[in-house]
């Protein structure tokens, strides 16, 4: 079983719509069983809220389930738990590395690094520039990657 947790600032925006749209993927190639995921904010913000509205909307403009995505906060057993930990910006990858102890061996990324030729390296974020197509289409890309290149390293 493969782990695998998104991680933006408050777990309303980015990473419910990487999780929701990873487990699309999963679901279309068969590979439920295969993978556990998850999302979670650096921020407490909006612990226990939905998705933003605007990435409930995307999602169901392609058809992609968002039941029971609910916002909360990144725990220090995230690190022991999950073999990914996918972030979405710098800020992220920031905070994840002060929060992350010596005995975790998660492998702490952000999702842009797996899109090739990418001009873009953080994922822009909705909430402020209002802008979730540009968010959708970066995300849904580079989660297309991801998978490719986590199937070819856990050999699956
Ligand atoms: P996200 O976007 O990190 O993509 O979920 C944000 C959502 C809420 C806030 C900031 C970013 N906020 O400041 O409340």
């Amino acid at each position: 079983m493969v782990k695998v947790l998104f991680v933006c600032l408050g777990n309303i925006c980015r990473s419910p719509m990487a999780e929701a749209v990873f487990q699309d993927l999963l679901t279309v190639k068969g590979l439920d069983e295969k993978f556990v995921v998850d999302s979670a904010g650096i921020a407490d913000y909006h612990v226990g809220s939905s998705p933003h509205e605007g990435t409930l909307t995307k999602l169901k403009e392609h058809g992609i389930n968002a039941n029971g995505l609910m916002a909360r906060q990144v725990t220090e057993e995230d690190f022991v738990h999950f073999d990914y930990i996918i972030a979405m910006d710098d800020e992220n990858i920031k905070a994840l590395n002060q929060m992350k102890g010596s005995q975790s061996e998660a492998e702490v990324k952000k999702l842009l690094d797996y899109l090739p030729d990418s001009s873009v390296n953080n994922v822009p974020d909705p909430y402020f520039t209002g802008d979730f197509d540009e968010t959708y289409e970066l995300v849904s890309q580079a989660c297309e990657y991801l998978l490719h290149d986590i199937r070819s390293s856990q050999d699956i």
